[in-house]
């Protein structure tokens, strides 16, 4: 049974996180979304909050073998904790690569028996962001292409 680990902040998700997720299925046969819990990022949504959110967007969508939970200190921490040895994460355009190329290799240095595996964003996801999502959200501009309807009326309670 091939366990991989997908940390992020996930705030919220989009349906970039969506397509990581259903496409990560195709080599691993259980995933744990692992959200990041770091009292240094201010955060639109809490955790709790963050991981209904995603337990109803599985659920909805009948995607098995995800479980969600949220995780402090270090990841290659809790990836040894929940025995895993793979880290997904998905890449965008150029301007991810230095961020996860830095990440990647401090992970790897911290614990090189764990390897991180990238997916390429999907086309019609290469431009969306939690942060942009947040941002035009605000705005109260449309954001029913970027994430799923659940997120869309969370966001649109927050924004009220
Ligand atoms: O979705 P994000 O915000 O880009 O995810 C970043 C995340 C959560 C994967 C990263 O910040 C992380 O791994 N945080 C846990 C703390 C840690 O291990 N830091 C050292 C990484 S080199």
């Amino acid at each position: 049974m091939k366990l991989g680990i997908y940390p992020g902040s996930f705030d919220p998700l989009t349906n970039g996180h969506i397509d990581i997720i259903e496409r990560s299925r195709k080599f691993i046969d259980n995933l744990i979304i692992g959200i990041s819990d770091n009292n240094n990022k201010k955060n639109l949504f809490n955790l709790d909050e963050r991981i209904k959110m995603i337990n109803t967007i599985m659920q909805n969508r009948n995607i098995n073998n995800v479980t969600v939970e949220s995780f402090n200190g270090l990841l290659v921490s809790f990836v040894k904790k929940k025995k895993a040895n793979l880290i997904i994460r998905g890449l965008r355009a150029v301007s991810d690569f230095e961020y996860e190329f830095q990440m990647t290799g401090m992970n790897f240095k911290l614990n090189s028996s764990i390897e991180t595996i990238f997916l390429m964003a999907s086309d019609n996801n290469q431009l969306i962001s939690s942060n942009l999502v947040k941002e035009v959200s605000k705005l109260n501009g449309d954001v029913s292409k970027f994430v799923p309807p659940e997120v869309q009326i969370e966001l649109k309670k927050k924004f009220k």
